[in-house]
């Protein structure tokens, strides 16, 4: 059985067997902090990305989707704040003037002491290197170095400069005579999908008639050269982003902010996660853009950390592209007859960590156990309109017609929601490897079907089994699954 010290390489294990998360190209031994969903991964992603829309979209009148393109003019980053903001440390040797990453630099001796059968050391290295990266403190990482006499690979000395920040935006070239020092032709990967909105903030209000307050909702890849970058897919390098912002009126922020918290933990607690499994964390230390700003927290095996921030951007972006565009951000307010830059409230959830919540949540190993025989199973107890296959179909044997009806039943459910069809094995063993995927229900076609029409349900979470008629599975898997 896993402790909650191991259910995170447990689960990590589990999604690489069973179809969810690769490391990307793995062939090659991998990218650092790069993955790729899988067929099933793939599934479930989606279902969180499709109901994360349909609550923001189809359930809110006044907020509207779009979905805009990754590159963008290099000026957004400037107006954004990010060329200049979005930065980790990073130090040069003065001997051979080669330029470390700081996590990388003290990584790498972390990883020699452990090479050296030093493991405790290596993490009280890794664990004062966090520490001092949570509170920005370059000088002490600095000391860190010196303390632990880290030499640069190449010179074999200790003689570095001071720490200094290390943009976090991905840069590439646009044309095809672009070098990487000409500056007009550098262009950058999103680091956030926020600033598409931004840009489009008019656009969108103007052509889709919206009035104040207003959301634009987007989900999209954004791209951030992370320094802590082991965490499975908590801190990727490329990742998903489902966010949202709110235009309000000025003045209004603080009640906006409020009722944005509470719905957005609402929509938590909706995938059936306790709320002891949530908190809320108010920023201290408040990002470049933001006026107030706090996390939703989950609980994941490596402890509470954000899955979802939400923030009081006031008018920082608009007046800001306003600035650099010299384009107005004005809104006419018709209620009140004034012009005003609109403030936003902004929710930013990762949708890769949604994933690694989900999950982490559903993972289970149970012990099955009786006094005749061992038995356990490992299940994934999504919430049934999360999973990626809702319903599998298993006629008992390969003949008799057994299969014949289990096609039809696959024929009548399969343009409803995913379903998966499986004859090999004892009927046991399928009911196993679907506990592993996650699916809520099985259906086992057996000779009786023949007699009757009905077919064996089985409930994944329950293992219990009845028997049901064929005509009511599309009923009772559709009711489950919205
Ligand atoms: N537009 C605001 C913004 O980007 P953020 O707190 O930097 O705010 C929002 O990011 C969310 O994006 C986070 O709560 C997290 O879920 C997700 N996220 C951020 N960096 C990530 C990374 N490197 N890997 C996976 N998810 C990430």
């Amino acid at each position: 059985m896993a402790t909650e010290t191991n259910k995170f390489q447990a689960i990590i294990s589990h999604c690489k067997e069973y179809g969810f998360i690769f490391p990307s190209s793995e062939i090659y031994d991998g990218l650092a902090a790069v993955y790729d969903y899988g067929q099933m991964g793939s599934e479930l992603k989606k279902n969180i990305r499709d109901y994360w829309w349909k609550s923001m979209t189809q359930m809110h009148e006044n907020i509207v989707g779009i979905d805009a393109a990754i590159f963008m003019h290099p000026t957004t980053w400037k107006a954004s704040g990010h060329v200049d903001n979005f930065n980790d440390p990073m130090i040069d040797n003065k001997d051979s003037k080669k330029r470390y990453r700081v996590d990388h630099l003290i990584e790498g001796y972390a990883d020699q002491l452990k090479a050296n059968g030093d493991e405790a050391g290596a993490a009280t290295l890794i664990s004062k290197m966090e520490a001092l990266q949570a509170q920005d403190d370059l000088a002490g990482l600095k000391a860190l170095i010196e303390e632990y006499k880290i030499a640069c690979a190449i010179s074999g000395t200790v003689n570095w400069t001071d720490v200094r920040q290390f943009n976090l935006m991905f840069a590439t070239e646009f044309g095809s005579t672009a070098s990487s020092d000409d500056a007009d032709n550098k262009v950058y990967l999103r680091p956030e999908t926020a600033q598409g909105i931004f840009v489009n903030f008019l656009n969108v209000q103007k052509t889709g008639r919206m009035k104040v307050p207003f959301g634009i909702a987007q989900i999209g890849k954004a791209f951030r050269n992370e320094i802590v970058a082991r965490q499975f897919i908590f801190r990727m390098r490329e990742f998903e982003q489902m966010e949202m912002q709110f235009f309000v009126r000025p003045g209004t922020e603080g009640e906006w902010y409020e009722y944005w918290k509470e719905a957005r933990m609402k929509w938590h607690l909706s995938l059936g996660i306790s709320p002891d499994r949530y908190r809320f964390h108010d920023h201290v230390k408040l990002a470049h853009y933001a006026k107030a700003a706090c996390d939703i927290e989950y609980d994941f095996p490596i402890g509470f950390k954000e899955v979802e921030g939400i923030h009081s951007r006031g008018d920082f972006d608009l007046s800001q592209h306003q600035l650099y565009s010299k384009k107005k951000m004005n809104y006419f307010d018709t209620e009140i007859n004034q012009n005003y830059v609109p403030y936003v409230i902004e929710t930013s959830i990762g949708l890769d960590r949604t994933v690694m919540m989900v999950l982490s949540e559903a993972y289970e190993e149970q012990d099955l156990s009786t006094a005749e025989k061992q038995d356990s199973r490992v299940v994934l107890k999504f919430p049934a309109k999360l999973a990626p296959i809702k319903l599998a179909v298993l006629p008992l044997t390969k003949k008799d017609g057994l299969p014949e009806i289990a096609r039809q039943i696959m024929d009548n459910c399969k343009p409803h929601f995913r379903c998966f069809y499986e004859e090999k094995d004892t009927i046991g063993k399928r009911y196993r490897r679907m506990d592993a995927l996650g699916t809520p229900f099985c259906v086992t076609i057996d000779h009786q079907t023949k007699e009757d029409n009905t077919v064996t349900i089985r409930y994944r979470d329950s293992m219990q089994q009845e028997r049901i008629s064929i005509d009511s599975i599309l009923t009772l898997v559709n009711k489950e699954i919205f």
